[in-house]
This record gives C-alpha cells, structure tokens and sequence, in this order.
C-alpha cells in the first residue's frame, strides 16, 4: 500500500471524532495510540464468533481460539525477527514483563554484583530492579545522560566490569523520544557477560527491530503502543534464559505435572504464561502488526520523521520555548515547555480545542530532575498525524501563551 494519509485516517474511526466542539487532534500516542478497524474487528469477531478457553478443550471453539492465538504468536515472532515461536511470551505488557525477569534474577544474583540502568528510564523500567536490589543485596548504577537528552556511552564504558551481571535500557525515550545506541549499548555488556534487557515499548511503533540481529538477551513492548489493544505485549527472551529463569506465576498452563509432593514446570513459553490469558488481546495484537505491516516501516519512518522536523521547527518559533530531548537520532516525540508557564495548564487549555497531549513527568521523574523541572508538555506523533495538526498545535500552544503569559 502506497502511503495515503487520507486513507490511513480513514482506518481510525476515533479520528473523526470531535473533542470540546473541535476535531480531535490526537497527539498522545506516546501514551496509547489508536486503533485501526481492522484490530476493532479482530476483538469483536473473536467474541461474538469463537470465543473459548485456549490450550484447554478437544472442542471445536476451544480448537479455533487456540489456532488464532497461536497464529498470533507466530506473527508477533516473523515481524520482530524471533528465532523460535516459544521464546516470544505473551504477557500483560512491558511492565509485566520487565518485572517477570527482575523477579527471575532475585536467586542468580548476589551481594555485591552490580546492575547497571539509564538516567532516561521510564520508571517500569527503575522500580522493579530498585526491588530486585533490595532482596539480592545487588547495587544499581546508572549510566548519566546529556544535557541535549543521550546517553554518556563513556561513563556506561567506565560503569561496566566483571561485576555487571545486568544491563537494562529503553531503545526509546517516553519523555524525550531519544533512540538509544541499544547494538552497542548490548555489543560492550555481552563483552563483559552481562545479560541485556530492552525496553522497547517507546520503540516498535515506529521501527521494526530485528531481535535475532540485536542480540539483547530480553526484549519487552507493548502491544497498545503499536496500535493494538491494552493488556497484551511481548517478552522475548532467548532460550537460554528460558531454561534458566524460574517461573513467575505458579498456576494452571505453567506446568507439565503438579502433585502434592513435587510440581514440575512446562517448557517455554507456557512456564511463563499462567492462568487464562488475555486471548483476544494476543489475536488483536497480531492483527495490529498485520496492519502495520500493510503500511510498510519505511514509509512510516520516513513520514514520522518529516512530521517531526515539521512540527520542532514550527514549535521553535514561539518564543520562550524550550524543547528537551534534542540529540541526533529521535523518534517523532516533542516534549516543551513555555518559559513560566506550568505545562499542565498548557495540557488544559488546548485540551478545550480538542487537542490531546501529556503533561506531567512522563512516569520518568529522574528527566525531570536533570533539567529541575515540574514536567513537561509532550506532544508524540503518529503516522496518521498530519502537519495541519501541527499547525493546530502551535496555534493552540500561542494562545495558551497569551492567556497564561
Ligand atoms: N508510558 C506511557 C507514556 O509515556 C504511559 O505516556
């Protein structure tokens, strides 16, 4: 398919409609993006037509649910590049699974090794390590960012040693959209035996990795950043580690026999997916990268990237307006503030002309302490965003200027 904004908009039913008498302009994508038709229609057909247990039952819906929820997996595997369906986990989503191998580590690690994270980290991605800490006795470093919002690749060169057990970086900013140096980042951890977990929930939206190629050991993301529905996403996790970690949840699937006297765990990925999952959600998520996949990476990129361009250029020219996140290499995230202007009334007010952005600390406090801000207002664009949008937004950001100024 050739890139049609008119007709990409025309998949999102929720883009025709109007917010406080204005046409929503929907700039949160950041948060949660919107979903096409075609991931609306997987639910609805999943619920009114074969809706069933999965893994469970000889009966024909049983049967049908499990084939579309496996099929699923096996999208979800070709489109990030997995070597084997059963190292692609269906959880909850990225905190889910960041927290299902923190949770794993607890017993691998001991006093005194050492876990290294990244000053620009969601906090999903800070407080599940804080815990991992505080049960092994293991010590967190982090590696210190840029004023311009990257990463010092030297300090993370000092920080590693024979210590470092763990490395835990997002390939993607929430706040500030900055793309990381994740190949080299996870290149000098495996130099030194360190494991390496990415958070990709920032990411697969607008790049497609190739997980094979990558090498990290984890990789997580979420399904309702890429379009599909909340409460679904992927943990990789190689083979290795599969064999390694223990289960996170004991409870039906997980196992392979349960007795009184001893249970033992079922193989890869089920040891990791107990109790009923969310079936509909996993069907859904495979129908979000089918749709993504219609579209083409390459498109979306290069269109997100000119939109970006547009809308930091066209932002910049509103005095006493302040961009963080500004190094090189960016996905289309424009986090801002107005010189003595709180962002949330900024959020306010041009929320009552239909347009929605975040205000706050983006769940990354440690950001906002760098700069020694409250927050900020963050505007993150998708490919079904248009540079009259754009426009919308600066206008709408000049009069919460006159009004607040
Ligand atoms: N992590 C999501 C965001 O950045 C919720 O808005």
């Amino acid at each position: 398919m050739a890139f049609d904004i008119q007709k990409i908009r025309a998949d999102f039913p929720i883009l025709s409609r109007k917010v406080n008498g204005y046409p929503l302009v929907y700039l949160d994508n950041a948060a949660t993006s919107q979903k096409p038709q075609a991931v609306i229609d997987s639910i609805v057909y999943y619920y009114s037509n074969y809706n069933a247990n999965i893994h469970r039952g000889v009966h024909s819906l049983s049967q049908e649910a499990t084939d579309a929820y496996e099929m699923a997996r096996k999208t979800i595997q070709e489109h990030f590049g997995i070597k084997n369906a059963h190292e692609t986990i269906f959880t909850s989503g990225t905190t889910h699974g960041i927290n299902i191998v923190a949770s794993g580590f607890t017993n691998l690690l001991k006093k005194g090794d050492e876990i290294i994270v990244s000053a620009m980290e969601h906090h999903s991605n800070i407080v599940p390590w804080q815990m991992l800490c505080e049960r092994s006795g293991t010590i967190l470093k982090v590696i210190p960012m840029n004023e311009n919002g990257t990463l010092q690749f030297s300090a993370y060169e000092k920080l590693l040693s024979e210590k470092t057990k763990l490395v835990f970086v997002n390939h993607v900013s929430n706040a500030l959209g900055t793309i990381n140096p994740i190949e080299e980042i996870i290149a000098k951890a495996h130099e030194k035996g360190a494991a390496v977990l990415i958070d990709g929930a920032q990411a697969c939206s607008h790049l497609k990795p190739d997980l094979q190629k990558l090498d990290a050991d984890f990789y997580v993301t979420s399904a309702h950043k890429m379009y599909g529905p909340t409460g679904i996403g992927l943990l990789f996790m190689k083979e290795k580690w599969g064999n390694i970690l223990p289960p996170y949840q004991g409870g039906g699937e997980m196992i392979k026999e349960v007795t009184f006297e001893k249970t033992t765990y079922a193989c890869l990925p089920h040891k990791f997916e107990a109790g009923t999952p969310n079936i509909a959600g996993g069907i859904a998520f495979g129908a979000a990268i089918d749709y993504l996949n219609t579209i083409n990476f390459n498109e979306i990129e290069t269109y997100e990237t000119e939109l970006l361009a547009y809308a930091t250029q066209s932002l910049l020219e509103i005095d006493g307006l302040k961009i963080y996140g500004t190094g090189p290499s960016k996905t289309s995230v424009i986090s801002f503030n107005l010189e003595g202007i709180h962002p949330y009334d900024i959020g306010t007010i041009v929320d009552k002309l239909g347009i929605a952005v975040r205000t706050g600390h983006h769940c990354a406090q440690p950001i906002m302490e760098y700069y020694k801000i409250p927050g900020t207002v963050r505007a993150s664009f998708s490919f079904y965003n248009t540079k009259e949008e754009v426009d919308l937004l600066v206008k709408a950001v000049k009069k919460a200027q006159l009004m607040l100024g």
